[in-house]
């Protein structure tokens, strides 16, 4: 795809819109709806959707904004199609449709998750296949392997929670607020990691999925066990316990992956990607392994429209008017 392509991502609960020539971000938009789902502890799909529906258009517009550019200079609009909440996904294609179609311009639908995988195609410093993928979120959690850049193969994934969904969870359970994540990665820095005894789940399943959910129930269990007091003696060396278990799963199934195949590289994606024992285990595994390790910024971990449009430059555009009977898929 050449030219400059706008891209829309309303997968889950941020609304982004970027503009992108060819590998360089030209504007990378995003209004995150975290604070309006804090107060229920977790993403609430209806309340996603109605911010979506107030927030795509502005959004767009500061993408368009901040790219210096006009609608009409606009070569191909580039959105995701799925996987993620459907009232979500719908707003962002029902915008993308409506902005193409008038134009005539072709339209690029997008999977999520190749976006996590093509945000290492991004300038600067765009990263060469072979490499590993290992995307973890609040939403997913997957191994992927990438020999194109078009495409990627699942090697593994959560057959329940997704890794920063346990996060949130076990942060619930202590009593730290949404999302939970980076509160938990605070208070764990201050305990010990082998204050108690958690098993690594899935270590002796010779797969490479991922499982949190034991994980979560065990800490459910241990709290019942300790008591309020117990809990908040201990809390610091709960949170570090249950981080080390959740971060030995993802570096051990990752260590499983690398070492069944020929890579160039390494690459986290995600928002537990921000996790500061993750990216030292997974840096100090890829120096054992000699593999390089691509951490992209930040604000290209976690979802953001940059990456859907990367994505899109390897994709097949849809003409006008084949893509008007397209639709979003929730899974
Ligand atoms: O990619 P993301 O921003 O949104 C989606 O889920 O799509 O990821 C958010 C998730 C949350 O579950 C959050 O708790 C987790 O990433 N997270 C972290 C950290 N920062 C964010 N988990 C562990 N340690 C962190 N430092
Ligand atoms: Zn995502």
């Amino acid at each position: 795809m050449a030219g400059l392509i706008l891209a829309i991502e309303t997968s889950c609960d941020d609304t982004c819109a970027a503009v992108l020539d060819g590998p360089r971000i030209v504007a990378n938009a995003i209004s995150s709806q975290a604070a309006a789902h804090a107060r229920f502890g977790g993403v609430v799909p209806e309340v996603a959707s109605r911010h979506h529906l107030e927030l795509t258009v502005p959004v767009v517009e500061a993408a368009l904004a901040e790219a210096d550019a006009r609608l009409e200079e606009i070569d191909a609009v580039a959105v995701t199609v799925g996987p993620g909440l459907i009232g979500a996904l719908l707003v962002g294609v029902s915008t993308a449709k409506a902005i193409a179609a008038p134009r005539r311009l072709p339209l690029v639908p997008v999977d999520h998750l190749q976006g996590h995988v093509a945000a290492n195609f991004l300038e600067p410093d765009p990263l060469e296949p072979p490499f590993i993928c290992l995307i973890a979120s609040g939403g997913h959690t997957l191994l992927a392997a990438v020999h194109d850049p078009a495409t990627h193969q699942v090697l593994g994934q959560t057959l329940d929670d997704a890794a920063g969904e346990a996060f949130d969870k076990v942060a619930r359970l202590l009593g730290l607020g949404y999302p939970g994540g980076p509160a938990l990665e605070r208070l764990a820095a201050d305990g010990d990691p082998a204050g108690f005894e958690l098993p690594v789940a899935m270590s002796r399943d010779p797969g490479l999925d991922f499982s949190f959910s034991g994980l979560k129930t065990a800490l459910v269990y241990l709290c019942r066990d300790l008591g309020p007091d117990g809990v908040a003696e201990r809390r610091a060396d709960l949170a570090a316990s249950f981080q080390a278990s959740a971060v030995g799963q993802l570096v051990a199934k990752l260590d499983r992956a690398i070492q069944a195949g020929d890579w160039n590289a390494v690459a986290l994606g995600g928002g537990v990607a921000a996790n500061s024992p993750l990216r030292e285990a997974v840096a100090s595994l890829c120096e054992r392994r000699g593999l390089r390790l691509k951490l992209v910024p930040p604000e290209l971990c976690t979802d953001n429209a940059a990456m859907i449009g990367s994505a899109a430059r390897f994709a097949a555009p849809v003409p006008y008017p084949d893509y008007l009977s397209y639709d979003a898929f929730p899974r």
